[in-house]
């Protein structure tokens, strides 16, 4: 059954109207609901509610299209912002406002939006073209202004089809003004799987890999790659590069400090398609935060990152050269960037450090700091989700139904303000899924570390819980690219 949404309502007004008819298992269910849109006066509500200081920090942003320098002599032809390699971080101070001025020059008549991946901004502001705003068309300008309330490592993207994979993202730190870790020097870690301009472009990507097992081309999709830690298919497509800010493994970027010096690494998977094992070579790496927030520390040899994910880590270095290798997990490829505290030889560009066969732990089985973990409360509203599809008819899907970007609201997750929200992500597939919640920072479990994505692994199930305390339409979707371009998206809707 078809039903007319009002989605004009959602984009444009306050309270959207909803007249659903959803059909679950065989049975119909019919719901006449109102739902708090992106222009609804309770997120201006709760944005002042939000302890800003007043300040602003503002920055402008250009897409365009330009040519990047990947190192070792190779370029690319791709869409930055201001032709900037992908990645200059923008910084700002817990409690500031952003003020961030986009501009849309890209090529080809792209429309485009930016989203700030992990903040718990007001919704207007989440940049989700279709949900939460217009896309701002080829020519167009926006300004993003927001309040970002919580201190950590988070990154910005568009959010327009496959856009990310392109070159148009970078990290946003948001510094704590009273930071609790002493280290000496910090240094932004940016993974990131690349293919475009070398080989096609994602939009070619997304075109093959669309069509399953049954279309005709190869060039792109990748088979056979397997990963024991990510428990079956690592993932659907074949990069060129693995990029460590910006470069390649030939061409490394390098870190200098001091020997002895602690420093705190900000790691961002701004992948496609790639989870990253990264290791810095003959050090163990201390995990303070995932996801922005602090945990209770814990010491590993290595550390498994999915699209979307950030750990922040301190590591003490030694004195020399050292590789920081990022394994793209079950894809047998490398990225690296350097550490360098005195002197040595440079690695091969093939080097792999055996940190990376060492001590790994999964999201699951780290906690959140005391100061971030949720009080115990019995959920007030449970919504299961089954992640289902596959790569056959590349059909990924939530409960079996490709996302509609047309009609965001025509099957959402309903909650309230003020509830206590658990979601049960139940992957019936044999890959894995790193499921992003936007405007909101969930905890696994019950004492599990605070997160915005999650890896889900195939065949398992996770839970996880978060506070609705940010009114809004908010996307929860799989943060491959293709996947959630694919339908693997659903929509947590605030009911009025
Ligand atoms: Cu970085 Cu909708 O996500
Ligand atoms: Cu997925």
């Amino acid at each position: 059954m078809k039903t007319e949404i009002n989605r004009r309502s959602v984009l444009l007004g306050g309270a959207g109207v909803l007249a659903g008819c959803s059909t679950t298992g065989g049975s119909t269910t019919s719901s006449s609901t109102s739902l708090v849109g992106p222009s609804d006066p309770a997120v201006r509500r709760v944005e002042s509610s939000r302890r800003g200081t007043g300040r602003e920090q503002r920055v402008s942003l250009t897409a365009v299209a330009a040519r990047q320098d990947l190192g070792a002599g190779l370029r690319a032809a791709t869409w930055t912002f201001d032709g900037r390699t992908a990645g200059t971080p923008v910084r700002m101070r817990a409690g500031d406002t952003l003020v961030a001025a986009v501009s849309n020059r890209l090529p080809g008549g792209s429309s485009t939006s930016i989203h700030w991946h992990g903040v718990a901004l007001r919704n207007d502001m989440d940049g989700v073209a279709g949900v939460t705003q217009a896309a701002v068309p080829s020519g167009g300008d926006f300004t993003y202004r927001f309040i970002a309330p919580d201190p950590g490592t988070y990154f910005f993207h568009p959010h327009v089809g496959v856009q990310l994979d392109r070159g148009l993202y970078a990290p946003l730190i948001v510094e704590d003004p009273k930071e609790p870790l002493a280290y000496g020097a910090e240094w932004v870690v940016l993974l990131d799987d690349w293919i475009d301009g070398v080989n096609g472009t994602p939009d070619d990507v997304f075109a093959e890999v669309r069509q399953g097992m049954a279309g005709s081309s190869t060039k792109y999709m990748l088979m056979g790659a397997t990963s024991k830690l990510l428990g079956g298919d690592a993932g659907d497509v074949s990069y060129p590069y693995h990029l460590v800010n910006g470069g390649v493994a030939a061409d490394p970027d390098v870190f200098t400090a001091k020997p002895g010096e602690r420093v705190r690494l900000r790691m961002i998977n701004a992948g496609s398609d790639t989870a990253y094992r990264v290791a810095l070579s003959g050090h163990r790496l201390t995990i303070t935060h995932t996801d922005g927030f602090p945990v209770e520390p814990v010491q590993v040899d290595t550390v498994l990152i999915g699209m979307g994910e950030r750990y922040d880590v301190l590591v003490t270095l030694g004195d020399g050269i050292f590789p920081l290798v990022a394994l793209a997990e079950g894809k047998d490829q490398t990225g690296m960037a350097l550490v360098r505290s005195g002197s040595g030889r440079r690695p091969a560009t093939t080097f792999r450090p055996p940190e990376l066969a060492g001590s790994v732990l999964q999201a699951g089985l780290m906690k959140a700091a005391e100061q971030v973990r949720l009080t115990q409360a019995q959920p007030d509203v449970t919504h299961q989700l089954k992640l289902t599809g596959g790569m056959d008819k590349y059909d990924w899907s939530v409960d079996g139904q490709r996302f509609d970007m047309e009609n965001p609201t025509a099957s959402p997750l309903l909650i309230r303000e003020g509830q206590r929200v658990r979601l049960d992500f139940v992957n019936e597939t044999e890959m894995w899924h790193p499921m992003h919640l936007h405007g909101h920072t969930f905890q696994i479990g019950e004492a599990g570390p605070r997160k915005d994505t999650a890896i889900v692994l195939p065949r398992k199930t996770l839970s996880v819980v978060f506070d609705a305390d940010n009114p809004g339409q908010w996307l929860l979707h799989c943060h491959n690219t293709y996947h959630g371009e694919a339908g693997m998206m659903a929509l947590v809707a605030y009911q009025a």
